[in-house]
């Protein structure tokens, strides 16, 4: 984006990014081409550790990644990973076999996302252990995913370096007891001890002047998450990308029901919002689990479960993660302009003389 205005803040100046846009981890969505497209982009990509992909596979992905990412090899690869915690707690967990070869791998990655756990504290000190024996001097940044004000302030006192706001519009899984992400911004700020781990929003934007106000509340950062499931880069299939393109706003649903029809172990309090669907109107008719598991099979891709956010209206193509970056970071610049234009100096012409 070299014609258009950076946006600065504390966040952008610790990775030295152009844009405080952040591609958000994102399990079989963002993968290492997704993650790779938006830090090439002057954004901040996570790349979720897939548990479909294998050990050797994830070390080609990563070489490939760095590679493209031009890293010096002194230099950390300019990505991030993330994983669900709770898929890191088996005692076989292929997930944490790669994360741990991403981390302790000299100089190993720029940033960890951890998220929806029941004891994240303990994935804090075991990456704290993996830089320790790296050995090269060099801290991890922690990015943890919370949804309430408890969580945020249980993420800094285990040791965050950025707290990753989710409000109740983002899609795929989040807290059921989370608010709107504005609430929780207002909150954080005003309940965290200073100085605080650096603020990213997550929830719901669908444009720039959405991420402009997450911005102008206090957040250093917006997570992109929705937006760039729908790019070409995105691992979701393409009859996935497709209904988000074609869905309206307002259709999204939030509910226990995509993970009881999946049977996936998310720890209790944890809701999904994904494309409302067929599977919802079978619930409504008192289809039992079994049965809504049975016309998964057999139908034809109006029960695929479709992650997806409030701001899913915003899906207007199926386009490269460089140009959704791009667009976003420019229509937040002429957002943040438009909000600075409603200030007048006292006395200039067209004031009410009550001012
Ligand atoms: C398809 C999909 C998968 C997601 N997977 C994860 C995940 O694995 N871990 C996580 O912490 N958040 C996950 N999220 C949440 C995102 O990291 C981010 O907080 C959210 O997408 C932001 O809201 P938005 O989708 O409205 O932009 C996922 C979101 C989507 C849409």
């Amino acid at each position: 984006m070299p014609t258009v205005q950076r946006i600065t803040t504390p966040f952008t100046r610790l990775l030295s990014l152009r844009t405080p846009l952040v591609g958000g981890a994102m399990n079989t969505v963002s993968g290492p081409a997704l993650a790779t497209a938006v830090s090439l982009s002057g954004g901040f990509g996570f790349w979720a550790v897939d548990v479909r992909s294998s050990l050797p596979e994830f070390k080609t992905d990563l070489l490939r990644a760095r590679e493209q990412l031009s890293t010096p090899p002194n230099e950390p690869v300019h990505l991030g990973l993330g994983a669900l915690a709770w898929m890191l707690e088996p005692e076989h967990s292929p997930v944490r076999d790669m994360l741990e070869h991403g981390l302790r791998e000299a100089p190993g990655v720029r940033a960890v996302w951890l998220s929806f756990g029941e004891d994240l504290g303990k994935w804090v000190r075991w990456v704290r252990g993996l830089d320790g024996e790296r050995g090269d001097g060099r801290k991890t940044l922690l990015f943890i995913q919370v949804g309430t004000l408890e969580q945020a302030l249980e993420a800094q006192q285990i040791g965050a370096d950025v707290v990753v706001l989710q409000g109740s519009e983002a899609g795929g899984h989040s807290w059921e007891a989370a608010t709107s992400t504005s609430a929780l911004i207002a909150q954080a700020l005003a309940h965290l001890p200073t100085p605080h781990p650096h603020i990213l929003a997550a929830g719901g934007v669908g444009s720039g002047a959405q991420a402009a106000a997450y911005l102008t509340l206090g957040a250093e950062g917006v997570v992109v998450g929705t937006l760039l499931a729908a790019t070409k880069e995105s691992l979701f299939p393409q009859a996935s990308k497709e209904a988000l393109l074609h869905a309206g706003p307002g259709s999204t649903r939030r509910t226990t029901l995509w993970d009881r029809v999946q049977g996936r172990p998310w720890p209790k309090g944890v809701t999904g919002r994904a494309l409302e669907n067929a599977l919802v109107e079978d619930e409504r008719e008192g289809a039992s689990v079994k049965e809504m598991r049975e016309r998964v099979k057999r139908s034809g891709g109006e029960r695929t479960i479709v992650f997806a956010g409030e701001g899913v209206g915003g899906v207007k193509a199926v386009l490269p993660a460089k140009v959704v970056i791009e667009r976003l970071h420019s229509e937040t610049v002429d957002a943040l302009k438009t909000a600075h234009s409603l200030l007048q100096e006292p006395g200039s012409p067209g004031l009410s003389s009550r001012l």
